[in-house]
């Protein structure tokens, strides 16, 4: 078991990576905050996870990511790891044609959610040392075009990642991301411009050496990793799980 006893937070764990997370650390002996704007799916995710508890949470709100923090120290009595995984797209279209509230929302839900993680999240953290675990993108990276402002804002991510880690380094918190390449989740219609074909998907495809798209295994095995003991020394790192696409 390689997070016995560990309490970890995962947001946006109703769906996709955060779902795929969720279930990798709870399988590893983790007790797990399934932490996501959807209900529904938090709940579906919780109630099919031994050691899980739903928390409905807005990661844009300060006051309901306060209380996501709370409620995880109070039902698992501390918290150390947390995963900031939700995250939204825009639809691949021109960047002119993006509206501003769409712009907003995406920094926001990206972006603005880590700074208020970690607002309420790192003095916890601070107490018994702990991990942070991002999720970027390989938008970031490499990024491909009409996703201008969603890539930006992974760009965001991973530079937070780098200057939490430096920063928070003496708090033995260790802060990493993981930049997934173009996943099997509820997001690639987006990605794809709101059509997923076979022919969308097979263009994707063409630019992953490794053939294929990723999956929430994938994603969560690199996060059960990252989270473990056997990562103590890595802190700073921006994994790709990309099949090679930002070689
Ligand atoms: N799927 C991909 O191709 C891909 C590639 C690289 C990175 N990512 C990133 O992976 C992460 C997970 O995305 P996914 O692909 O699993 O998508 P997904 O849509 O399946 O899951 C995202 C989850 O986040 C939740 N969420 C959205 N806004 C929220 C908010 N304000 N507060 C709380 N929860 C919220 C959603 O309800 C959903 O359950 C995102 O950060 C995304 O940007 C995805």
């Amino acid at each position: 078991m390689r997070l016995s006893g560990k309490s970890t937070i995962v947001t946006g764990a109703g769906s996709g990576f955060g779902e795929g997370i969720a279930h990798r650390f709870a399988e590893e002996g983790a007790r797990v905050m399934v932490a996501d704007i959807n209900e529904e799916n938090g709940k579906r995710v919780a109630g099919a996870i031994k050691n899980a508890v739903y928390c409905k949470v807005d990661v844009t709100n300060t006051l309901q990511v306060r209380a996501m923090v709370q409620t995880a120290v109070d039902e698992f009595g501390g918290l150390d790891v947390l995963v900031n995984n939700a995250g939204i797209a825009q639809r691949n279209m021109p960047m002119l044609d993006v509206p501003e509230e769409v712009f907003d929302r995406i920094y926001a839900v990206n972006v603005k959610s880590i700074y208020l993680s970690a607002i309420h999240a790192v003095p916890v953290l601070r107490k018994n040392g702990g991990v942070i675990i991002n999720t970027a993108s390989t938008a970031a990276v490499s990024p491909r075009p009409g996703l201008t402002w969603y890539n930006g804002s992974k760009g965001a991510v991973v530079t937070l990642t780098k200057s939490m880690a430096v920063e928070l380094a003496k708090d033995n918190i260790r802060v990493n991301a993981i930049n997934p390449v173009a996943g099997e989740t509820a997001l690639l219609a987006e990605f794809m411009g709101g059509e997923d074909t076979p022919e969308i998907r097979q263009k994707f495809i063409n630019t992953i050496p490794l053939g294929r798209l990723s999956t929430p295994t994938d994603i969560a095995n690199a996060a059960l990793f990252l989270a473990s003991d056997e990562a103590e020394f890595i802190t700073g790192v921006c994994l790709e799980v990309d099949g090679g696409r930002c070689v």
